[in-house]
């Protein structure tokens, strides 16, 4: 079976309430009907809850930008699994390489908040890249398989199908250099033949994997054709409606001519 398309907007830091709202309402319309991509904003914390009530009962899905592992504690300034899901949350992406290379995110980490958000039944949008230096050096597919080995380390076949991979490679992250939808291809191939060795070729082949990196609407067409891209983690190009709207519509396009 098609895996079916997943579009999701990362605000980062991104959007007050007031703001994120306007976004929603204002996308809301423009992609109404469409029921060929799963939807995702991504808004900051404070602003999830103004976002969930503007898409109430829209295609829109929401999701947070990351998670604690612990339940409930001493752990000033973090957020659990299951406030997000009492805010009305769907979605949670673990691991970007923003909170890697600034807040100490690790395999382990991301681990850690990738069980804790499977067992409140969050869906995960786990995030995956190598560095320039990384990709100068050849050391992408193995950089790619550690991080997927140790984010996913202990999560059963069944619980990984439902897990979003988003490949971002670092260099193309807010510098306007995407990798070629060849590039990011090869990549995400590699990236679902690891998924086949951890678990098996039937499993890799139903996990999404989204590209991440300058996808803007002028390029999403071109790499959601490619067999191994299912959609987008988009930043810059998801903070306004009209791009956001036009992005999800060509990837769509995309997935149509696979
Ligand atoms: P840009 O789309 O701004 O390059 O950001 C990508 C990203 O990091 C999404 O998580």
């Amino acid at each position: 079976m098609a895996r079916k398309v997943i579009i999701a907007g990362n605000w980062k830091m991104n959007k007050t309430a007031a703001e994120g709202k306007a976004l929603v309402e204002e996308l809301k319309p423009l992609v109404a009907g469409v029921t060929a991509a799963d939807i995702v904003v991504c808004p900051p914390f404070t602003t999830l809850g103004a976002v969930i009530e503007a898409a109430k009962g829209s295609n829109i899905k929401v999701g947070a930008q990351n998670v604690h592992w612990e339940k409930s504690g001493a752990f000033t300034g973090e957020i659990s699994a299951d406030m997000l899901v009492e805010a009305g949350v769907e979605y949670v992406i673990i691991g970007h390489s923003e909170r890697r290379q600034y807040f100490g995110e690790t395999d382990e980490t991301v681990n850690k908040r990738v069980k804790a958000a499977i067992a409140a039944g969050l869906k995960v949008i786990m995030c995956v890249g190598e560095t320039l230096e990384e990709r100068e050096s050849n050391k992408t597919q193995a950089v790619l398989d550690a991080q997927l080995e140790g984010g996913l380390a202990g999560i059963s076949a069944a619980d990984a199908e439902g897990i979003v991979i988003a490949y971002e490679p670092v260099w193309a992250i807010g510098t306007g250099k995407t990798a070629t939808p060849d590039v990011a291809e090869e990549t995400q191939a590699g990236i679902r033949a690891k998924l086949a060795a951890l678990y098996s070729k039937e499993v890799a082949e139903n996990i999404r994997i989204q590209y991440g990196g300058s996808m803007k609407a002028d390029n999403a067409e071109a790499l959601v054709s490619k067999k191994d891209i299912d959609g987008g983690l988009i930043g810059g190009a998801a903070l306004k409606a009209g791009s956001f709207a036009e992005l999800i519509a060509n990837g769509i396009k995309g997935a149509q001519s696979k």
